[in-house]
């Protein structure tokens, strides 16, 4: 075998073309998820003392950030919350509303923060809101009473109430998720895949008749390592086919047992899931002769360092907004979380909605002191910045033969990650790019051919010399990507570095 030297840059050849086509740039592809866990909720959007709290108590700091991180639409309240949550506990004069045991996460919840308080955050942060109901410990009859709440204009009780609660105008909330992760054996009222596909068939039934046009999520499997996964979704569809809009994906990643390699891989795994999804639903449409093709809502994904959460557990004692999961995202973190926005752009012909999980706090890119600062965590900035760039189509980028790296979790795996997007109105061609190589850098030599005409205009990248480096409340900018002088586009070709652990973003424009 040729020993590589990792000091000389590896090329890899790619064809960009106006005509590869995969589907338009989805905005909901950049949402987000809101769940009452830790301290997302309580000291992350919401926190009346804290020295930016507007007059409803929500922190203005980071509504700022979730502003900039272009956020599209999020998702809320749970998550594993929900499936023991009461709607009504949350709504109506903060003075009479209970406090509970949320047994999901063993907190208290003061249910200070409800449907209420969210949609004005939503409306504030700019987002689209999403909401769960919960389908564990209740069923259609208390969801479709939400949705009256919700969207109803008036003259009903619960309508009604809304605006008694000061909301005249209805919240028209569009999306629904019919419950969460209902296959988990961990979900308080978990089923089985029979009981939750008549379940969910039945209350989607129930909510169309008061809004036939509403977008329904129905759940899928918790990831792909579910025994049941596959099986589970196709047993559900076979129910729920012509009620729903959706399937939900979750996966989570994160680094095991110091397996790098396959860490910075970890969308490899992504990108087989929705495949196999898709598989699985377009088996369901063939077997029920539906001529609607089922979407993929991936309302759950990021880097969680899940197995040191379940090594340090709850806290024993009941408390109100513990600390859960707030784990300082490194670089390579911020490379997989580029690495599955690619991903899910390069799938936007089915998944058309995607949250990552979550966004303040809690497995999240926004971090928030109680009393104190709010920053970006090395996530934040690939989010931001696909969010921000990606517009009009998606374009399917064809790919040399390039390096590839042997992985222990998924064999053979190109150190290349990349998808682009062409805005033909605003002549913008936008390429998003990844190398998971760990020591070699990767020249990039990109046949741009198809684009005459189209310059550099940006190239920003995130690396380190140190992969595990983190931003933290003492150094909340260790970390940033930098922007380099883009390189020329000579004769239709562009060649562009890719450092080994590395998210890049290049934007092309036309030279007019
Ligand atoms: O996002 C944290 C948890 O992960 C959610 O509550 C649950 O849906 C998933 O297992």
């Amino acid at each position: 075998m040729a020993m590589v030297d990792p000091a000389v840059p590896r090329p890899v050849t790619v064809h960009l073309d106006p005509a590869f086509a995969v589907a338009p740039v989805r905005r909901r592809t950049f949402g987000s998820f809101v769940e009452h866990m830790g301290r997302c909720v309580y000291t992350g959007l919401y926190e009346p003392d804290h020295p930016t709290a507007d007059e409803r108590g929500l922190r203005r700091d980071v509504l700022d950030l979730v502003r900039e991180q272009g956020v599209s639409v999020v998702r809320y309240p749970g998550g594993n919350f929900v499936s023991g949550y009461r709607w009504e506990d949350g709504v109506g004069p903060r003075d009479q509303r209970p406090t509970r045991l949320d047994p999901a996460w063993h907190s208290i919840e003061t249910n200070a923060f409800g449907l209420d308080e969210f949609v004005s955050w939503a409306r504030a942060a700019g987002v689209e809101p999403m909401l769960a109901v919960n389908l564990g410990t209740r069923g259609p009859r208390e969801a479709m009473d939400l949705l009256e709440y919700a969207n109803h204009p008036g003259g009903t009780q619960l309508s009604d109430l809304r605006r008694a609660h000061g909301r005249q105008v209805p919240y028209d909330i569009r999306m629904w998720c019919l419950g969460n992760e209902m296959d988990g054996p961990w979900q308080l009222g978990h089923q089985t895949a029979d009981e939750y596909g008549r379940r969910a068939a039945e209350t989607a039934r129930g909510m169309r008749m008061i809004d036939p046009d509403l977008e329904l999520v129905v759940c899928g499997s918790s990831g792909p390592a579910m025994p049941t996964f596959a099986a589970w979704e196709a047993t559900v569809l076979e129910h729920s086919y012509d009620q729903v809009d959706y399937v939900s994906a979750h996966l989570y990643h994160e680094e095991q047992d110091g397996d790098l390699a396959s860490f910075l891989a970890s969308s490899v795994e992504m990108d087989r899931f929705i495949g196999d999804i898709v598989a699985t639903c377009d088996h369901v449409r063939a077997k029920t002769r539906s001529s609607k093709r089922m979407q993929i809502s991936f309302d759950e994904w990021n880097v969680w360092y899940m197995r040191r959460f379940l090594a340090e557990g709850v806290p024993t004692e009941w408390v109100h907004a513990p600390s859960l999961s707030e784990d300082d995202y490194t670089v390579a973190d911020a490379v997989v979380v580029g690495s599955s926005l690619i991903t899910l752009l390069r799938n936007s012909d089915r998944v058309t909605a995607a949250c990552q999980a979550q966004l303040v706090n809690t497995i999240a890119a926004i971090r928030a002191e109680p009393g104190g600062p709010a920053w970006r965590q090395t996530i934040f900035y690939p989010f931001a910045y696909t969010a921000c760039h990606a517009r009009g189509t998606v374009l399917r980028v064809e790919c040399g033969t390039g390096p590839v790296v042997e992985t222990a979790r998924y064999g053979e795996v190109p150190l290349l990650d990349v998808v682009a997007t062409h805005d033909d109105d605003a002549d913008q061609l936008v390429i998003f790019a990844v190398n998971r190589g760990q020591r070699e850098s990767l020249v990039l030599d990109i046949d741009l051919r198809a684009f005459p005409g189209y310059r550099v205009v940006e190239q920003c990248v995130l690396t380190d010399p140190d992969v595990r480096a983190a931003n933290t409340s003492a150094q909340p900018d260790r970390v940033r990507p930098q922007t380099l002088p883009g390189p020329a586009v000579d004769q239709g070709r562009l060649s562009v570095m890719l450092p080994s652990v590395s998210w890049t973003m290049v934007r092309l424009a036309t030279a007019g």
